[in-house]
């Protein structure tokens, strides 16, 4: 329980130690994590490209997000998170995928379903023994971006 509360606030609460803000046209998109250690803490791109596959299996396997998932270009999302964790935990990437505003716009995406993939993302980072406290780090990069993906 206190577990599932620490990822909910990480999450939602106001809690962005840990992350620091490029300058950039948006202050999400360009959000990275202050600390330089934490690439190597998730295992560098063979960590998350192994995170980022158990995470695409959990959200097909969750109803929340299934619908959502099932249809989509798994293989190119995948490799566009890898990008996207691996430039905001200050790895060696340069994400170029799609801005997380126009590119969620018309999934009609809710609250709960973007609370579920981070409990998805979180499961997926235990398994994969990243430690507790650099999971919330790379979560409190993300939290905000709930602006640009919740439509309703
Ligand atoms: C912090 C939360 C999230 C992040 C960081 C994120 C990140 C991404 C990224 C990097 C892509 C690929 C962009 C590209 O193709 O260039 C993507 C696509 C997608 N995301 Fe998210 N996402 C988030 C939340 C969600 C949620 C909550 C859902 C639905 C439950 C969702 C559904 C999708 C779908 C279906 C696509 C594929 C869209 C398409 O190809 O047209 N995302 N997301």
């Amino acid at each position: 329980m206190l577990r599932k509360l620490g990822f909910i606030f990480a999450a939602f609460g106001i809690a962005i130690a840990g992350a620091s803000i490029a300058s950039s046209a948006s202050a999400q998109e360009g959000a990275r994590v202050s600390d330089p250690g934490l690439y190597k803490e998730f295992g560098e791109k063979a960590g998350l490209t192994k995170i980022v596959d158990d995470f695409m299996v959990n959200l097909l396997n969750d109803p929340r997000t299934k619908a959502s998932f099932e249809n989509a270009d798994q293989k190119h999302v995948k490799a566009m998170l890898v990008e996207q964790f691996c430039e905001i935990l200050q790895g060696p990437c340069s994400y170029k995928g799609a801005k997380m505003k126009p590119i969620h716009s018309n999934l009609g995406i809710n609250r709960e379903q973007f609370n579920a993939l981070v409990e998805q993302l979180q499961f997926a980072m235990d398994k994969n023994k990243v430690p507790f406290a650099a999971q919330n780090k790379l979560l409190a990069v993300l939290a905000p971006m709930h602006r640009d993906i919740i439509t309703q």
